[in-house]
């Protein structure tokens, strides 16, 4: 077949793909190269040029696409580029792309909150209004579609601060109002040492409540703010925990608000997270307020349940402490409640079980302590806090920066956690991989098959064809070294093996993700490295840029098509589906929408539907009827060949 120019692949606009000149403009341009190359100055440059130009021209022949796919980067203009740190697939297609502040101090600063709103096929790229910073916060894709985001930056660290701070609890002894403080409020200590809170806060009204006794008593209210001291330097030190009073506050309450602070020191602090919650509405592309968590988070784990509520886990607080508080978001009153008190280091990976429990994998960003009680995995009932602890992962404080992911078909209660690291900016990681089957009686770790190398921050993608794609990370702790990987690699389920595949076009490890698309590509995003050389003495900017890997099947033939497919399907009811050639297909699978931010989407789910053939071509099929195996929400639902070729997906909501 002549192929002198690419045709797209079904489902991919042609303009998106790159043209792959032909071997007869191959020739013109090496001629064109080599004539220049006798004025040019520079000519190892050349050489390079030439290599790319025969490399593209490799991985860009249809027998290699067949076997490894291909990746495109994405032309995004400028003033739409944001760093991706989160992301998340809607039902309409369209990829919400979360930056915040984006690990930009000096747009935390400046309150410049970005996000991004990207159909990949249309290329439609809008900016939506961010109403606060959204960076580090936690986020999922609730029963109705919307997307809840809770938690954020409230703070950025400081390694050297300048002024003396810490944490101020503010208590309200007034019952008949609450009070709102706004940002900069000055708090004067013992020896009229001033300290400035670094947000605005509201202190609800104290409560009064009545005795046993008839005698009604005044519980107080409390909330807690960092403080800044208002000048540099150790005069502000204060060494002991102490009272401070309001300066601005006048008039009858003065005296029943006060602040409580911790002692005031020069030392490094933490980020510190907020309490904030939004839901972007896909209808209107829009945030909206609800009500705030209890509990300020950064780095938090949002994990849904079978009844399509929200575990909320971890994070910093608005002291840059890891919090032991969960609270669990019900979308239907949109609001919160008090959950267990259990420890996770930040960004947990916990997956829901058929039985109900989240199991913890022991993946995670960091933070926290490296203590067993902390890292080692096991199952978590969030109505009791019983905790089964599993065995045989040999060192749980090696799991950091590690992905999970519940393999495909969910069926199989089986998890995969693939490489991670050392606690912090340790030199340590691993390529190892490891499995654990829930389902069986006594569920412990095996070890898997090796990644390439010893990674930290793999992004781990689901494929409809019960494959995973591994690709990005690095070998040190972000990207240092030059380490960044651009190895690719797909996890068969089926033979639990690696095959290659194309190399990505560009390096990502901290702040990354990837997302599957309802055609069965892959979108890829971020990457923020501290340094832009192997040397590490170049600071580097975040990679803003966005590829899409086309996985082998997308070159294999032709694809099977979901002809017809209802829009709405309960679990346990059966339906009709239409295909184009029903003795063809293998599998079906539907697959919630990733959403993923620090290589964890711990909602990232596969779910076989078992279907019967029943003439024309129409299957039978049965939605499974356990919810903790299929929550409610919005599915992609594929159809996948015999040779493992999958259709483009249909989406199909579960209440
Ligand atoms: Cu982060
Ligand atoms: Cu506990």
């Amino acid at each position: 077949m002549n192929r002198s120019t690419v045709v797209a692949p079904p489902g991919i606009p042609g303009p998106q793909r790159r043209k792959r000149p032909g071997r007869r403009l191959l020739t013109i341009l090496l001629g064109v190269l080599l004539a220049g190359a006798v004025v040019a100055v520079n000519i190892p440059t050349v050489g390079t040029a030439l290599t790319d130009r025969y490399h593209r021209y490799q991985i860009t022949r249809p027998a290699y696409e067949a076997k490894y796919g291909l990746w495109v980067k994405l032309d995004i203009p400028a003033r739409f580029r944001v760093n991706g740190i989160h992301s998340t697939l809607l039902h309409n297609g369209d990829v919400l792309i979360m930056a915040g502040s984006g690990n930009n101090q000096t747009f935390f600063d400046a309150g410049t909150f970005k996000t991004l709103l990207l159909n990949p096929v249309t290329m439609r790229e809008r900016l939506i209004h961010t109403p606060w910073d959204l960076f580090c916060a936690g986020h999922i894709e609730l029963p109705d579609g919307n997307i809840l985001v809770a938690g954020g930056t409230a703070r950025y660290e400081n390694l050297k601060p300048t002024h003396a701070g810490g944490s101020m609890t503010v208590v309200n002894d007034d019952p008949s109002q609450p009070w709102h403080l706004p940002k900069g409020t000055i708090f004067v200590g013992p020896g009229g040492v001033r300290f400035a809170s670094a947000f605005a806060l509201t202190i609800p009204a104290a409560k009064r409540h009545a005795a046993l006794n008839g005698k009604a008593h005044v519980i107080a209210a409390k909330q807690n703010v960092w403080v800044d001291a208002v000048k540099k330097g150790k005069g502000s030190l204060m060494p002991a925990a102490d009272r401070y009073v309001l300066r601005d506050l006048l008039g009858p309450a003065n005296g029943r608000l006060y602040g409580v602070g911790t002692a005031m020191t020069l030392q490094k602090q933490d980020f510190q997270g907020t309490n904030d919650a939004y839901i972007f509405n896909t209808a209107t592309s829009s945030f909206e307020d609800v009500s705030s968590m209890h509990y300020a988070r950064w780095y938090p784990t949002l994990a849904e349940m079978g009844n399509g509520m929200v575990m909320t886990m971890s994070g910093l607080d608005g002291q840059g402490q890891v919090t032991v508080n969960n609270e669990m978001f019900n979308p239907a009153t949109r609001t919160w409640a008090q959950g267990p008190v259990h420890g996770f280091p930040t960004y947990p990976a916990t997956f829901l079980t058929e039985d109900g429990r989240l199991f913890f994998t022991g993946s995670n960003a960091g933070y926290g302590p490296d203590t067993p009680a902390w890292r080692t995995p096991g199952l978590w009932n969030t109505k009791t806090d019983g905790f089964q602890t599993v065995p045989g992962i040999p060192d749980p404080k090696n799991l950091e920066t590690s992905a999970s992911v519940l393999l495909p078909p969910a069926q199989k209660q089986s998890i995969m956690v693939l490489g991670g690291g050392g606690v912090g900016q340790s030199s340590t990681a691993t390529a190892d991989t490891r499995l654990i089957d829930l389902a069986a009686p006594d569920p412990h770790w095996v070890r898997g098959p090796d990644l390439a190398r010893p990674t930290r921050y793999p992004i781990t993608v689901l494929l409809p064809n019960d494959d995973v794609l591994v690709t990005g990370g690095s070998r040190y702790y972000r990207g240092m070294h030059g380490s960044d990987n651009r190895d690719t690699r797909i996890y068969h389920v089926a033979t639990n093996s690696f095959s290659g595949a194309a190399d990505s076009i560009t390096g990502r490890d901290y702040h990354s993700g990837g997302i599957l698309l309802p055609n069965g590509s892959v979108l890829t995003l971020g990457g923020n490295p501290l340094f832009g050389n192997k040397q590490d003495t170049t600071p580097e900017t975040f990679n803003q840029e966005i590829d899409v890997y086309y996985p082998p099947y997308m070159f294999q033939g032709t694809r099977p098509r979901i002809e017809e497919a209802p829009t709405f399907m309960e679990p346990g009811h059966r339906y009709i589906i239409g295909v184009s050639e029903p003795s063809k297909i293998k599998y079906l699978r539907l697959m919630r929408p990733d959403n993923p931010t620090h290589v964890t989407d711990v909602n990232a789910r596969s779910i076989a539907i078992p279907f019967q053939r029943v003439g024309g071509n129409d299957l039978d099929v049965t939605i499974p009827s356990n919810t903790n195996l299929i929550p409610p929400g919005y599915y992609m639902l594929f159809a996948v060949s015999r040779s493992g070729v999958p259709s483009t997906a249909a989406w199909v909501r579960v209440p």
